[in-house]
């Protein structure tokens, strides 16, 4: 068996490759990555010499280079994580987004139907629901909550989801899709709340919280996010979606609080700063469809989880030290200098 991870060098993808590099030591892992800032190698030393993993740097959008790499490879499966992930970037840039999420997802596509690739799936997000109110507790994304985008970002995703589904019913391509709440854990890129909370309060830094914090996500460790994905290329129906949630759900304020008290910092360090434009107010998933017919269970909840993460940036500190210290601060200043003020 052949798969071929686009965006491996990312932090979902990352972590899912060293997820299936280890589990299957007899399939071929293919990690297709450009490399743009959020791409990282540091994220694979550990794995990068084993026998069943091989790197390409290349672009999804780039059609006659990913054509001819699927004319070379012949992949059986591909998982594509591939793309450009933060909200905040989508809004001050959003062309991007459209040329990696939306074009290159539709050359992967291109590609797998050509040389008849087994099955297609697609790491897409929870964003793509919208989101819900913060007063009606009651209410979940499920797999047929109609798509309602907010931002440049989840507007790209569902643009791909929806040529991913187009692909199956047009032209049969066996395609699955998985759309999931926001991950925590190792090897996350400090742009995102978690890892940007922990990296600046053990430095003492000034932490940026949106409006009141009080939007919620529903936090999803990464390891479980990697064997939902891992049971659906195996065992998931053809044209379905899944979504992936825990049943984690809290606050920003409450996230940014946890951390603090883990770090034994002082909640002084709090600053509220001008709200992101277009701000979706929750997220809660219903993963009844994948516990069911797959038998998907989370091994963390948020309190293990996080801690479990705490520790992963305390003990990797020249991982995320090199981030910091490059071109990161530049898009730091950019995105905060004027609100921290
Ligand atoms: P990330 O930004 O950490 O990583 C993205 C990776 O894609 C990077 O390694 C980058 O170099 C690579 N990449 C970008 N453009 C590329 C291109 N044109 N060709 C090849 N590689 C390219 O993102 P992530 O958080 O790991 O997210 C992975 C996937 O999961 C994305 O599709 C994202 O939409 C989805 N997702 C993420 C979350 C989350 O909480 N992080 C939640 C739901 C869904
Ligand atoms: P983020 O990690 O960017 O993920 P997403 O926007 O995809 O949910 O943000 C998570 C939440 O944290 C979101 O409600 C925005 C908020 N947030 C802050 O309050 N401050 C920050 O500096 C960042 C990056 C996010």
């Amino acid at each position: 068996m052949k798969i071929l991870v686009t965006g491996g060098a990312g932090f979902i993808g990352s972590n899912f490759v060293h997820h299936m590099v280890k589990k299957y030591p007899e399939y071929e892992i293919v990690n297709l990555d450009l490399l743009t800032y959020a791409g990282n190698l540091e994220s694979l030393r550990d794995i990068e010499n084993e026998p069943n993993y091989k790197f390409v740097r290349g672009d999804i959008a780039d059609r006659p280079f990913i054509m001819q790499l699927f004319e070379k490879e012949r992949f059986d499966i591909v998982v594509n994580f591939a793309a450009e992930s933060h909200v905040d970037r989508s809004i001050t840039d959003p062309g991007i987004f459209v040329q990696t999420n939306v074009m290159g997802t539709q050359v992967l596509l291109d590609a797998s139907k050509a040389y008849g690739v087994k099955r297609y799936h697609q790491v897409s997000t929870d964003e793509v629901y919208g989101d819900l109110p913060l007063d009606r507790p009651d209410l979940f994304f499920t797999e047929t909550t109609p798509l309602h985008t907010s931002s440049p970002y989840s507007s790209s995703k569902a643009s791909a989801d929806l040529f991913v589904l187009a692909y199956y019913r047009t032209f049969g391509l066996p395609v699955t899709i998985s759309r999931c709440s926001n991950n925590y854990g190792p090897y996350h890129f400090p742009e995102k709340l978690i890892p940007l909370m922990i990296i600046r309060a053990l430095d003492d830094e000034k932490l940026p919280v949106y409006g009141k914090g009080e939007n919620v996500r529903d936090w999803l460790h990464v390891e479980d996010h990697c064997a939902a994905i891992d049971l659906i290329i195996h065992n998931g129906r053809v044209g379905e979606v899944y979504n992936v949630g825990g049943h984690n759900e809290r606050t920003n304020l409450e996230v940014v609080k946890t951390i603090l008290k883990a770090l034994d910092k002082p909640e002084s360090l709090i600053n509220y700063v001008t709200d992101r434009p277009g701000h979706d107010l929750r997220y809660a998933i219903d993963p009844t469809k994948l516990e069911t017919e797959l038998g998907w269970k989370p091994q963390y909840n948020f309190d293990t989880g996080i801690a479990q993460t705490i520790e992963w940036y305390l003990t990797h500190k020249e991982w995320w030290q090199r981030i910091v210290s490059g071109e990161y601060s530049n898009y730091f200043e950019a995105m905060y200098g004027e609100r921290l003020k």
